[in-house]
C-alpha cells in the first residue's frame, strides 16, 4: 500500500483515542468510518464531533463548507464488516486486551480488503503478538498516538521484523498527511518508544536498542514533550496502571 493508495480509514473502537483518532483522519481528507461495538460509544463520539466542528467555525479555525465536508466524511456504525470492508487502513483503539485485539485483527484480515494496512493504537501490545492471526503480518503495525488524539502531534510507527518497509514508509506518510509528526521506531520494543522513555527505571528498556525518527527539532521536541505530558500531575494516576506491564513480566 502506497499512500496515494489510502482513501479510505477505519478506526475500530470509538473510546477516549478512537473517536479522535478518527475526526483527525477525516479532518485530513479521509473517508473514515469510526465502529464501536457499544452503541452509546458511537453515540458519544457523534456528538464530540457535532460539536467540535462548529466551534471551530465559530472560533474561525474553518469554513462552515469546510466542516460540513469533514462531517460528511465521517460516519459512525457498531457493523466491523461494514466499517472494515473498503478500508484502505484500518487503526484498532480497543480495549488494552491481547485476546480482544487479536480476534478483531483476525476479523478484519477476513473483512479489510488484502492490501490494508491494519494498524494497532496499542500502548503496550506490540504488533508482532498480534501479526501472527492475520495472513498478512507484512501490513500489521503499531500506530501509536498520544492522548489527546486531536492535539498531540507526535506519533510512533513502531516497525516490527515482521512489518515491511512499504507498510513503514506508508504509515509515515499517512501520519505527515493528517498533520501529525511521525517517529519512525524501528526495533521491536515491549512497549512504544515514548512509553518506555517515560518509565526511567524499567529492565524491559534495554530491549529497546534502535530507532529512528526524522532529525528535525520540532519532531525532537515532541518526543520530549508526549512523555512529559505524562508526567503531569493531572495524569499520575495513569503512572502505576503503566510501569506494571512491563515490570511484571
Ligand atoms: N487513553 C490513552 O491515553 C491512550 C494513549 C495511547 C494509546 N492508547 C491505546 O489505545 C487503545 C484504546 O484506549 P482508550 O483509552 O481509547 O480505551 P477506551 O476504553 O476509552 O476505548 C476502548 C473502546 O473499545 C471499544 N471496544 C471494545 N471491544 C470492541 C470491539 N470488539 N469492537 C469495537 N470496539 C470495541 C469499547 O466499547 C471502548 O469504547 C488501547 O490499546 C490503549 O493502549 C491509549
Amino acid at each position: 500500500m502506497k499512500i496515494d493508495d489510502v482513501k479510505n480509514v477505519c478506526v475500530v473502537g470509538a473510546g477516549n483515542m478512537g473517536h479522535q483518532i478518527a475526526l483527525q483522519c477525516a479532518l485530513s481528507g479521509f473517508k473514515t468510518i469510526s465502529t464501536d461495538v457499544v452503541p452509546a460509544v458511537l453515540e458519544k463520539a457523534q456528538k464530540f464531533v457535532d460539536n467540535y466542528l462548529p466551534g471551530r467555525v465559530q472560533k474561525g479555525k474553518m469554513t462552515e463548507e469546510e466542516a460540513s465536508a469533514v462531517r460528511s466524511r465521517i460516519s459512525f456504525t457498531t457493523d466491523l464488516s461494514d466499517a472494515a470492508k473498503d478500508a484502505d487502513v484500518v487503526i484498532e483503539a480497543v480495549l488494552e486486551r491481547i485476546d480482544l485485539k487479536r480476534k478483531i485483527f483476525a476479523d478484519l484480515d477476513k473483512i479489510a480488503p488484502e492490501g490494508a494496512i491494519l494498524a494497532t493504537n496499542s500502548s503496550f501490545i506490540v504488533s508482532s503478538r498480534i501479526a501472527d492471526a492475520t495472513r498478512r503480518p507484512d501490513r500489521v503495525c503499531n500506530l501509536h498516538f498520544f492522548n489527546p488524539a486531536l492535539v498531540m502531534k507526535l506519533v510512533e510507527v513502531v516497525q516490527g521484523p515482521h512489518v515491511s518497509d512499504e507498510t513503514a514508509k506508508c504509515m509515515m506518510d499517512f501520519c505527515l498527511k493528517i498533520d501529525k509528526i511521525p517517529v519512525h521506531v524501528k526495533k521491536k520494543l515491549t512497549t512504544s518508544f515514548s512509553t518506555a522513555f517515560s518509565v526511567p527505571v524499567t529492565r524491559r528498556l534495554s530491549g529497546c536498542s534502535k530507532w529512528a525518527w526524522p532529525h528535525t527539532k520540532t519532531s525532537t521536541r515532541h518526543v520530549f514533550t508526549a512523555p512529559a505530558i505524562r508526567w503531569d500531575p493531572s495524569a499520575c494516576w495513569i503512572s502505576p496502571v503503566s510501569i506494571w506491564p512491563m515490570i511484571s513480566a
